[in-house]
């Protein structure tokens, strides 16, 4: 289907870890209208110019806008993709955000802990779904508290033994006398695109993916010279 020069895309932008990031790759594709957006509560940015309108979300909340099209585009994690499997293209690793999904416990229980004898499990996360696949595919019966954030506190406060949580560097598991003992997945940002603005918009979106895939290589040559 053809779409006119006209047409508005909408991209859903994370606020959050990822937001930096977003913002040097929409820079580095000459787009300045975004200029504020980290320190800002204004929700709505537009670039007239290039008739793209950026909305600012909670990464959770960012598949359900472009499932439902009132984003045509987003930026997400991986992580949220396996979580809640929406039905939504997603054409490009924009290999920024590199983290991982793990089970993670006090450093005094891992002492005297063997994953191999684990049979049931009292786990807090934000990722049930992915948390009750991974122990069910391995026969280990997972009683989910399902938390929004600040997983580590839970071990600590005696909500849950261990979380599925998200790592990057470390550093809250450490400050929180947690110890990584499982990975379940990897994750990176990626690109998603509704799947009717994907025919509807074909010239616009196919080109902004473009656009989007030589800032990546461009910077991946750049980690690399
Ligand atoms: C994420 C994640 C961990 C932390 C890991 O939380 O849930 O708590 O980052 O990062 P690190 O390994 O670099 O220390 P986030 O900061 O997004 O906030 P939240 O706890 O409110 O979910």
């Amino acid at each position: 289907m053809e779409s006119t020069n006209n047409d508005v895309i909408a991209i859903a932008l994370p606020k959050g870890r990822l937001l930096p990031h977003v913002l040097a790759l929409f820079k580095g594709m000459g787009i300045t209208c975004l200029q504020g957006f980290a320190d800002s509560r204004r929700l709505i940015y537009e670039d007239p110019y290039r008739c793209l309108q950026f909305l600012t979300l909670k990464p959770a909340d960012i598949p359900t806008y472009v499932e439902h099209g009132a984003a045509d585009m987003g930026i997400v994690g991986k992580d949220q993709l396996l979580e809640q499997r929406r039905d939504v293209y997603e054409p490009l690793d924009l290999r920024f955000g590199a983290c991982r999904l793990v089970v993670a416990e006090p450093a005094e229980l891992h002492k005297k802990d063997d994953p191999y004898s684990w049979s049931h499990l009292r786990l807090a996360t934000k990722y049930p779904n992915l948390a009750e696949a991974y122990f069910s595919s391995k026969g280990i019966q997972a009683e989910i508290i399902t938390l929004n954030g600040s997983l580590e506190l839970a071990p600590l406060v005696g909500l849950a033994e261990r979380i599925v949580d998200l790592v990057e560097t470390g550093q809250t598991l450490k400050e929180n006398g947690l110890v990584e003992v499982e990975e379940i997945a990897k994750s990176t940002a990626r690109l998603i695109v509704n799947r009717a603005s994907l025919k509807t918009k074909y010239r616009r979106v196919q080109a902004l993916i473009e656009q989007m895939r030589k800032q990546v290589e461009a910077q991946a040559e750049r980690a690399r010279a």
